[in-house]
Formats: structure tokens, C-alpha cells, sequence
């Protein structure tokens, strides 16, 4: 328990913690890695050389240290978290080496400011915000590595089928050597990926874009190409160009809390751009499937049909009662059809939903950061409540208003 001089130590300097956190956090994880560099197998180099997140790290660690008195407010954040950790294979042994760096790294931003009592009330605080990711952490552990399928960490799969579903994106099939069955997924979920290229293992997340089956994981893959060489997506480029079928590729188990409730038969209201269609495609086919009486409206955004996705699979759940699927295109070429063109605006959206099941519809959102802002404040707009409306961002967290 933090006493109370230490909770108004933590809170009086989260301010002056604000304005540094990220140059806070680029310190810390430049001596992290200095000191620790086998960690450059499980942390994204990306993600580092963009800075969002030594982002995601500062907001987080702020929004803990804001909520010190009541840290149950920020659960559903610590497990959105817990999840990315679990699967990555963040330990509790761990935790200290990151809570030594994160002190040094504010005492080398603040300098003289940071003093004794206050590092000592940073120490005390960090403590206490660790043991809830290490518990939360726990039980993730404990729920991924139980029941049919499981297993722990990561093991070798078999690609068994890749198919090219748009100009960009190809769905990768993975069957254990066995054929045995694999763990399964609530829709929404991602497997990750390890693969060593280069000096380092390089571990990513892809949501699973299929109904769930037995024996297979379908994940779906963008070809991330940079503006060079030196910018190309290593993994996805990896994959689309190297993998072939038969090659052994590692997975851990399904994770992730962007995910439907099976046990609600509420509308379904399924926003997606570009990529973010993964998840949402697995969410639309699982509940025609599962929950054929309830109504779900999928929208799917792309500049154009060569880009776009799963069309086939798409016109054919179009045609299933209680299933309303829009297609569209911000600039099509020329004789491609579509729904709508140009963004997906509160006017049209409107012309596709029935109003009076707003209060009740649960709102999920995929796709690129600036197209769920865009969407969200669509959404919100027209009266769907926050508490409904949910996200998946395709890399660190980040907040969408
Ligand atoms: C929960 C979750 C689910 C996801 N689901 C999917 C999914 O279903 N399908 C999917 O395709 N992806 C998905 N992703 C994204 C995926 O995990 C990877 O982030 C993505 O494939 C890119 O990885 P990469 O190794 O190819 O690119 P990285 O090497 O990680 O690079 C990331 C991006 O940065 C760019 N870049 C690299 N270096 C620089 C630089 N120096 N300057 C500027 N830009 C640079 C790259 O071109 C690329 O666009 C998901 C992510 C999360 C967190
Ligand atoms: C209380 C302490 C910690 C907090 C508050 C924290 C917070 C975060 C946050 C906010 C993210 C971004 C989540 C996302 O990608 O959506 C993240 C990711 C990550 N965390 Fe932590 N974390 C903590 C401890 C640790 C520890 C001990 C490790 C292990 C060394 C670790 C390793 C990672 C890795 C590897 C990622 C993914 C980053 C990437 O590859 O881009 N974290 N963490």
C-alpha cells in the first residue's frame, strides 16, 4: 500500500512528468537496450525508430500514475496491455530491470529537480502499477497455456495454403506439424508471429480473419512497403516474399480483448478500412454462423477494388439474412462498383443503419489511425455511446480523439 505523502508526490509531479514523459521514456528505453540488448528480440525496431511507443510507454505509465487511488479504473487498459505482453512473453522477472531504467531515465531527464523523495515515491508507485500488469499477466498465462489445443510460448507451425487476396494483402493458412487442433480464439483475437531475420527475432500480432476452425489459423497480411529498402515492413515483407508453403513459421497463442460477446444478440454495427478488415471479417463470418438472428451491418473502406480485400467472400455473406455488407471506394478506376465512393461520412453511414437500434448496437472500429479517428467521431456523432464503441489499433495503442 503507497501511503498518502507518496500518492500526492506521484500526483503533483505527474504534470512536470507530461511534458518529459516521452523524451523520459526515449531515455529509458535507449538505456534499456544498451544494457539489455537480447530485449531487441521482443520489442518492435519499427515502432522505436517512430517514437509511438516510447508514446504508448508515457501515456501509460501517466494514466496509471493519474489514477494511483482507484488503479481499477484503468483495467481494461492493463489488460489490452497484459494481452500484447502475454503474447510477446514479458515475465515478471521483467518488471524490476524496467522499473530500475525508468527511474534512472527520470532522474537523467529532471536532473536536480528529481529529488530523493521523489524518485523514492516513483519507485514505491511503479511497484504497486507492476504488480497489477504482473497479476493481470498471471492469469493471462494461466488461461493461454490450459484446454484443448494449447500450448505455451512459441511453437513451430506449418504454412499449409497462401492465398492473394487483394493487390496487397495475402491470407496465410498454419496447421500444427501434427494436425492436431489448434488453441481456440474468441473473434477479434490475433496470433503472433516469430520470425529471426537478420541479427534478431522479430515477433508481430495478426488478428485472425476466419470463423474459428479446428485445425487451421487463417491470419491475413499487408505488404507493408516503405519508401525504400531501408523502410520496407520486415516481417510482412518477410513473409510475402520468403514464406512459402510447407516452411515452419513460430506462433504463440491467441490473444487480445477486441473481441465480440457471443452471449449478447445486440446489432453489430462493423466499420473497416484497408487491413483493419481482418478481425471484422472473422466478427461478421463467426456470427452468421453462430448467431444467425442477429442483425450486423459490416462497412469495408478502400481506395479502390484492386485494393480491396475478400470481394468474393464478401458478395456471398451480403446474400445471408439479417447481414447488410457496404463496399466502398474513396477512388475507384474506372467501371468498378461500388456502395458508396469517397469517405464513409455521417450521411451516408446514416443512409445504411436503422436509427432506432443505435442505443443498443456495439460499435467495432479496424483500420488505419487516421480512418478510426475519422469513423469515431462519425459514430459518436450520431449518438452511439462510448461505452459501445470499440478499437483495434494495428500497432502501440494510442487514443483516438
Ligand atoms: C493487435 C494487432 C493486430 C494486427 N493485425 C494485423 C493484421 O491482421 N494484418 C496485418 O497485415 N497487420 C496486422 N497488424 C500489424 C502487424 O503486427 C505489423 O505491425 C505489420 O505487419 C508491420 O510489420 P512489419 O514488420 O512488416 O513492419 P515494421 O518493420 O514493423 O515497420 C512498421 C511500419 O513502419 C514503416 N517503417 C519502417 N521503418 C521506418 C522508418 N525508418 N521510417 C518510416 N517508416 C518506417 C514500415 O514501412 C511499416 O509500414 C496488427 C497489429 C496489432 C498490434
Ligand atoms: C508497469 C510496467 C509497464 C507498463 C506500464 C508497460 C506499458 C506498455 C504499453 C502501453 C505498451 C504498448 C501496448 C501496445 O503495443 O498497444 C507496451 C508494449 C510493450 N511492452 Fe510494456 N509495459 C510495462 C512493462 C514491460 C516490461 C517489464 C516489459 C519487458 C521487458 C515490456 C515489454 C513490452 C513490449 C516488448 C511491448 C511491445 C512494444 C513494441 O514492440 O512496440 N513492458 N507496454
Amino acid at each position: 500500500m503507497l501511503s498518502q505523502e507518496t500518492k500526492n508526490i506521484i500526483k503533483s509531479t505527474v504534470p512536470v512528468l507530461e511534458v518529459h514523459g516521452v523524451t523520459i521514456t526515449s531515455t529509458f528505453y535507449k538505456n534499456l537496450f544498451s544494457k539489455n540488448p537480447s530485449l531487441l528480440n521482443i520489442f518492435n525496431h519499427a515502432n522505436q525508430r517512430q517514437g509511438n511507443q516510447q508514446t504508448a510507454l508515457a501515456n501509460s505509465i501517466l494514466a496509471a500514475a493519474q489514477h494511483i487511488d482507484s488503479l481499477e479504473a484503468i483495467l481494461p487498459v492493463v489488460k489490452a496491455i497484459g494481452h500484447k505482453h502475454r503474447a510477446l512473453g514479458v515475465l515478471p522477472e521483467h518488471y524490476p530491470i524496467v522499473g530500475k531504467e525508468l527511474l534512472i531515465a527520470i532522474k537523467e531527464v529532471l536532473g536536480e529537480a528529481a529529488t530523493p523523495e521523489i524518485l523514492n515515491a516513483w519507485g514505491s508507485a511503479y511497484q504497486v502499477i507492476a504488480d497489477v500488469f504482473i497479476q493481470v499477466e498471471k492469469e493471462l498465462y494461466a488461461e493461454s497455456e490450459s484446454g484443448d489445443g494449447a500450448w505455451k510460448g512459441f511453437i513451430d507451425f506449418v504454412v499449409d495454403k497462401k492465398v492473394v487476396e487483394s493487390e496487397k494483402i495475402t491470407s496465410f493458412y498454419f496447421k500444427k506439424p501434427d494436425g492436431s487442433h489448434v488453441a481456440p480464439f474468441i473473434p477479434g483475437q490475433y496470433i503472433s508471429v516469430k520470425i529471426h531475420i537478420g541479427e534478431y527475432d522479430h515477433i508481430r500480432h495478426y488478428s485472425l480473419s476466419s470463423v474459428p476452425i479446428s485445425d487451421t489459423y487463417r491470419i491475413s497480411i499487408k505488404k507493408e512497403n516503405g519508401v525504400d529498402e531501408t523502410t520496407n515492413g520486415i516481417v510482412s515483407c518477410y513473409l510475402h516474399n520468403n514464406i512459402k508453403v510447407g516452411d515452419r513459421v513460430q506462433l504463440a497463442t491467441p490473444a487480445g480483448s477486441f473481441v465480440i460477446d457471443t452471449s449478447k444478440d445486440t446489432p453489430l454495427l462493423l466499420l473497416c478500412g484497408g487491413i483493419g478488415i481482418s478481425p471484422l471479417l472473422s466478427m461478421l463470418e463467426t456470427t452468421l454462423e453462430k448467431q444467425p438472428n442477429r442483425k450486423v451491418t459490416f462497412i469495408t473502406s478502400n481506395k479502390n477494388a484492386k485494393l480491396q480485400a475478400f470481394k468474393g467472400e464478401l458478395k456471398k455473406l451480403s446474400n445471408t439474412p439479417n447481414c447488410k455488407v457496404f463496399i466502398g471506394y474513396s477512388s475507384p478506376n474506372p467501371l468498378e462498383e461500388c456502395d458508396f465512393t469517397g469517405k464513409l461520412t455521417q450521411e451516408i453511414l446514416e443512409g445504411f443503419i436503422q436509427k432506432d437500434e443505435i442505443p443498443t448496437t456495439d460499435v467495432f472500429i479496424c483500420g488505419p489511425l487516421s480512418y478510426m479517428k475519422s469513423m469515431n467521431n462519425v459514430v459518436s456523432a450520431m449518438g452511439y455511446s462510448a461505452d459501445k464503441i470499440n478499437y483495434e489499433v494495428f500497432g502501440p495503442l494510442a487514443p483516438l480523439k
